[in-house]
């Protein structure tokens, strides 16, 4: 997944495909309707209005979202000092450039792209919204005690030394060649791994069934304790797909979640179209919360995208349009955003914060931390 994603020149994210958008392989929310744009600029305004500072926005897209956030706050009357822009991929940092250049240039002025995070620690807001999902996991499988790890793994044969290691019931899904093509074999957890899958087996309120197939990010803790130490005061506004993790590794949930996007069709085969097709896993959102703790952050929010919407306003956003023909686009778009079977409940809003105890207006309507 990491080099199929990220390798110089050759990953979905190093390389030049269209990626996001109708033309490319998949949409995102900020795609869909600059309405999720004008929400989240919204929770922003509330937070700089106490803070004061800056904007730092983690995978940018296609620059859309910071478009929008920065035209919302400039009516709002309450800008950033600075929107800075951390981006992976040469193409999609391109992209966005050419976007914001339409900015007037009171607010262009305001944008920078970064090469890393801040040295400082910053006042203000950061946002990621689909980033979470594109980090790089590892998958397992538990087998019956005592089964031969070739059973339900494609065309391969453990070596005697590898199946003596192999002792536990929890197997690493690793990928080998055969001939030409990518195929699924049992590897041998590593340290991190298997600590990592013993605490969890060990947490779940009940045991995993046999050729259970799922996958564990690591690289969370790592991802929100380099983005935590950026932040001096505020707020770190996350949005992905995800589920707190009692749900996410549910028993019937047996083939995990990871999926792939290719021209706007979602499959779940990593070793077709590699480097050409988006591969994410949806989000343990118990880890995240986890990680913020650990990186001395407060939780002070979870909850749905639709209940993040609708608690910054988004109905008033449509009933403001003008003209009806407009405010049925508008409404159609809200429609995508907030239903539960499109984006609405699949999609978590999750708000980490340091030394900030004023409200969160986007948290309001409802708290699922308990289920964290
Ligand atoms: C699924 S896209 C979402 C883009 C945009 N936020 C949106 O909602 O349309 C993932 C974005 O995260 C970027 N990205 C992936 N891994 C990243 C990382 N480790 N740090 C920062 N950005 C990353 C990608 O290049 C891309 O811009």
């Amino acid at each position: 997944m990491e080099l199929a994603l990220y390798a110089p020149g050759l990953g979905y994210y190093s390389a030049g495909s269209t990626k996001i958008g109708s033309g490319g392989d998949f949409v995102t929310a900020p795609e869909i309707s600059d309405l999720f744009s004008r929400c989240v600029a919204s929770q922003c305004a509330q937070v700089l209005s106490v803070t004061g500072g800056e904007i730092l926005e983690l995978g940018a897209g296609t620059g859309r979202m910071a478009l929008a956030v920065l035209e919302s706050l400039a009516a709002a009357g309450v800008l950033p000092d600075r929107y800075s822009i951390l981006e992976v991929s040469a193409d999609l940092a391109e992209r966005q450039r050419a976007r914001l250049s339409s900015l007037p240039p009171s607010l262009r002025e305001r944008v920078a792209w970064l090469e890393r995070l801040p040295e400082r620690p910053i006042r203000g807001v950061v946002l990621a919204n689909e980033v979470l999902d594109a980090l790089p996991c590892q998958r397992f499988v538990v087998e019956a005690a005592g089964a031969s790890t070739s059973g339900g793994l494609a065309g391969h044969e453990p070596a005697a030394h590898e199946l003596a290691a192999l002792g536990s019931a929890i197997h690493e899904l690793g990928v080998s060649l055969q001939g030409d093509s990518f195929i699924e074999r049992a590897a041998i957890p590593d340290t991190a791994l298997t600590s990592a899958l013993e605490s969890l087996l060990r947490e779940l309120p009940q045991p995993l069934p046999p050729g259970y197939m799922s996958e564990v990010c690591l690289r969370l803790e790592p991802w929100i304790a380099s983005v935590g130490e950026c932040l001096e005061r505020g707020l770190i506004l996350l949005f992905d797909y995800g589920l707190p993790r009692s749900h996410y590794y549910h028993p019937q949930r047996v083939n995990g979640t990871l999926r792939c996007h290719f021209k706007q069709l979602a499959h779940d085969n990593p070793y077709i179209n590699v480097g050409v097709q988006d591969i994410t896993a949806w989000v343990d959102f118990t880890r995240v919360a986890e990680a913020g703790v650990a990186a001395g952050l407060d939780v002070a929010g979870f909850c749905t995208q639709a209940a993040f919407l609708l608690a910054t306003g988004i109905e008033t956003l449509v009933a403001g349009a003008v003209g009806v023909v407009e405010q049925a686009r508008l409404a159609g778009e809200a429609r995508r955003l907030l239903m539960p079977g499109e984006m609405g409940e699949a999609f978590k809003a999750i708000a980490l914060t340091r030394d900030y105890d004023a409200a969160l207006s986007g948290f309001t309507l409802q708290d699922l931390r308990h289920s964290l």
